[in-house]
């Protein structure tokens, strides 16, 4: 048996709700047949979009989404998706996934969305095509007063005489990348362009600058450089980091289960490194990170559409995995972190759901996301627990390990969460855990979402193969934690 400590008196922070973020972008399965499904289709909708999808987001709290890409974003023009005359483009992604935009989901329909939800929008901007000036346009016309400006009136023509109040404003997507292929030095010149005229319009607003590709340190180090003298600051400063794969989405290896969650790991060294960054040019007060692409990417294929969809995959209890020691680092780190947002929500990498016409179910990573739910806005403790290393052979056949558990606790109106995940696909793991500084109440309620099967997923076929169960436990007692499994237990403080 091994203890786990619960150190109330060391705080880490306040968890932002926004750390369990979601992301929608054009491309694939993830928006038209994803979460639209148009107002007059026979599968039940809320304007358009799928009840079921709006239904299990409210369950999750989920309290932000972000919108419309990613690389969707670089050739994206707002005015084509307001009004009545909706042109038909190629987008970003038309030469990946064969499909055109119809633009039938523009920024009136995605408010919509996040309305009925109760997630905040996070637009991403298009700084590659477009001009400050017509981004400028898009804020004016989403934030400007009811009847201020000709934007506003123009909303207003269009449905919406309140303003959509959008926070929230990605300056650039992956400008190292498909945003435009700049350079750290380029881009920091365009961010600063365009928040000079983006930050003056009136309204509260959070402007996130593009940040790194995971472990560029180099483009930390050289865009804060150049963000240095810069009259206007940014408000977030954005990270991806995409863990990969190992070997096949569903039918993957021991050493594979290990591997992937190794890559996964990862996560917690390299945010800690771009922090340290930030912090070496004393820019922690205005660029906290906004990790706002994260997740396993599969090779296509495994998912419903059978490679239709692009970048849709198949989510195992690999994945759930992925995503409790990722949301557990986001926890323990949340003084660095103001937003995380999981890639994608339905059809793609990493989803929450999978859909097609009249079927749509959850993943178990979903599950992870409405066992995780109470930690948002609850304070972060330290804890301590004496970890074992998971030894495999890593990709290049060498010996590898990791450590076999991963936690995080909060607390929040006298009520504490604690999150464990069990790494190990062969040990259960038994554990006492100790309240330091406080005391708790024995009785607790525990979800556990666990199966004999690693690559355990759900399919329109089986819908409820992998779900959460739930019991009382008794803390004085030690707690089993399964192997390959993860446990959300919740206890009262005594007050
Ligand atoms: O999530 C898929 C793509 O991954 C996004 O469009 C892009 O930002 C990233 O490279």
């Amino acid at each position: 048996m091994r203890k786990l400590y619960l150190m109330f008196p060391e705080k880490i922070g306040t968890i932002a709700p926004e750390l369990y973020g979601h992301f929608t972008e054009h491309i694939g399965g993830v928006i038209y047949d994803g979460i639209w499904v148009g107002k007059d289709s026979p599968v039940e909708n809320i304007h358009g979009f799928r009840k079921f999808i709006i239904d299990k987001m409210k369950e999750i709290n989920a309290p932000v989404i972000r919108w419309p890409g990613g690389c969707y974003a670089e050739t994206y023009d707002w005015r084509d998706g307001i009004g009545s005359n909706r042109p038909k483009r190629p987008n970003w992604w038309t030469s990946w996934d064969g499909r055109y935009e119809i633009n039938e989901v523009g920024t009136h329909e995605f408010i919509d969305f996040c309305d009925a939800v109760g997630a905040k929008p996070y637009f991403a901007a298009n700084i590659t095509s477009t001009t400050p000036l017509h981004i400028r346009g898009w804020m004016d016309y989403c934030n400007s007063p009811k009847d201020s400006t000709s934007y506003a009136e123009e909303r207003a023509a269009n449905g919406h005489p309140d303003p959509f109040s959008v926070y929230y404003w990605g300056i650039g997507n992956e400008n190292w990348g498909g945003g435009g292929n700049m350079d750290p030095a380029v881009y920091a010149a365009e961010y600063r362009r365009y928040s000079a005229l983006l930050d003056n319009l009136p309204g509260s607003k959070c402007l996130i600058a593009c940040g790194p590709n995971a472990d560029d340190y180099r483009w930390t180090e050289r865009f804060l450089q150049a963000m240095a003298d810069s009259e206007k600051r940014m408000h977030g400063f954005s990270l991806h980091y995409y863990c990969g794969s190992a070997g096949d989405p569903v039918a993957f290896s021991r050493d594979e289960w290990y591997q992937q969650l190794a890559q996964a790991l990862r996560m917690e060294e390299i945010l800690t490194r771009h922090w340290n960054i930030i912090k070496g040019w004393g820019m922690e007060d205005h660029a906290r990170l906004v990790i706002d692409e994260w997740g396993c990417w599969h090779p296509d294929g495994s998912g419903p559409s059978k490679g239709q969809n692009l970048f849709e995959q198949q989510s195992t209890m690999r994945d759930a995995m992925v995503a409790a020691l990722t949301l557990n680092i986001f926890n323990n780190h949340c003084d660095k972190i103001q937003m995380a947002n999981v890639a994608q929500l339905v059809n793609n990498l990493h989803a929450l759901f999978l859909s097609a016409g009249e079927n749509c179910i959850t993943t178990p990573t979903y599950h992870i996301f409405h066992m995780f739910r109470e930690h948002q806005g609850g304070e972060a403790i330290r804890t301590a627990v004496e970890t074992q290393t998971a030894e495999f052979r890593n990709k290049d056949g060498n010996s590898a390990g990791i450590p076999d558990l991963s936690v995080s606790a909060s607390h929040k109106d006298g009520v504490a969460t604690i999150t464990i995940a069990n790494l190990s696909e062969e040990n259960e793991i038994s554990l006492l855990l100790e309240a330091v500084g406080e005391s708790v109440w024995p009785e607790a309620d525990m979800s556990i979402l666990c199966d004999q099967d690693l690559h355990a997923h759900n399919t329109f076929e089986q819908p409820n193969r992998v779900s959460e169960k739930t019991q009382k436990i008794d803390l004085s007692h030690p707690i089993t934690v399964p192997k390959a499994g993860v446990l959300s237990i919740r206890a009262k403080l005594k007050q």
